[in-house]
């Protein structure tokens, strides 16, 4: 028996925002698999989806997967998930894995094809994308992301962070998307006071979920204990 797994890319938060090949592969899943941080938070993707889910036709199955860079912990985990991925999908023609924004930008699903791949090389592995969070935020806020021949990066903010960085970037590039800000908030911030950007950025967290924050008023921002689900978008180029 051939088996599938897809991994749909959920959108960050909002359930209208899975594109309709999402939806309709989720509704055809016999298995759904959705990652959850270990602190037993229930899983985001899962809320998300949840709309969409039948319980009572279809099995859904929650992997532990810590949040951390420690690989020592980490290649256990995703290793332990394709296990368990494995295992459920045996049998099975359709599983589905569950993910934010979109599954490979940044997402778990990279690492966990890898160890996939390991184990079950028959497995038919497909991918549908889905809405990034900073497409989510600047469509909310109504920030473009670039214009004709701009240039547009995109990086983990917890690297890069210090303003001699940011400002290299924004010499190079018209927007800067800086990804998992938390707790970077307060030293992009104070990069921004020192560039004089403060008021060519956007502020953006929990897009789509509860508790959402959007805000182009960087300087009303208290910097300190912003989530992990939060992004900065710094645009040099043209503003609405
Ligand atoms: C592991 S990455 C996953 C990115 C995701 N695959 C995407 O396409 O947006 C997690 C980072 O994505 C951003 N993110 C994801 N969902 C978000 C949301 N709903 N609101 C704000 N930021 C979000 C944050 O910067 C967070 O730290």
């Amino acid at each position: 028996m051939n088996t599938e797994l897809t991994a749909i890319g959920l959108g960050p938060g909002d359930p209208e925002l899975i594109t309709l090949k999402g939806l309709r592969a989720l509704q055809a899943a016999e298995v759904i698999f959705a990652p959850q941080s270990r602190d037993g938070d229930a899983s985001i993707a899962l809320r998300i989806a949840m709309p969409w889910i039948d319980q009572a036709r279809q099995r859904v199955v929650t992997l532990p997967l810590p949040m951390t860079r420690d690989s020592g912990q980490l290649r256990p985990a995703w290793q332990a998930a394709a296990e368990v991925m494995v295992r459920e999908l045996h049998g099975r023609r359709r599983g589905v894995y569950l993910l934010l924004g979109d599954p490979l930008l940044y997402g778990t699903f990279i690492y966990l094809w890898r160890e996939l791949r390991l184990r079950a090389p028959e497995l038919i592995v497909n991918v549908i994308p889905g809405i990034t969070s900073f497409a989510a935020a600047a469509a909310t806020a109504g920030l473009p992301l670039a214009m004709a021949d701009e240039r547009l990066i995109v990086l983990p903010a917890s690297y890069e962070t210090d303003a001699a960085t940011l400002q290299r970037l924004l010499s190079e590039f018209a927007t800067v998307v800086l990804m998992k800000a938390g707790a970077a908030v307060p030293s992009i911030l104070a990069a921004l006071e020192q560039l004089g950007l403060l008021d060519h950025a956007l502020y953006a967290e929990r897009v789509g979920l509860e508790g959402e924050f959007i805000t182009r008023d960087l300087r009303a921002l208290d910097p300190q204990h912003r989530p992990y689900l939060s992004l900065i978008i710094v645009r040099r180029g043209e503003l609405l």
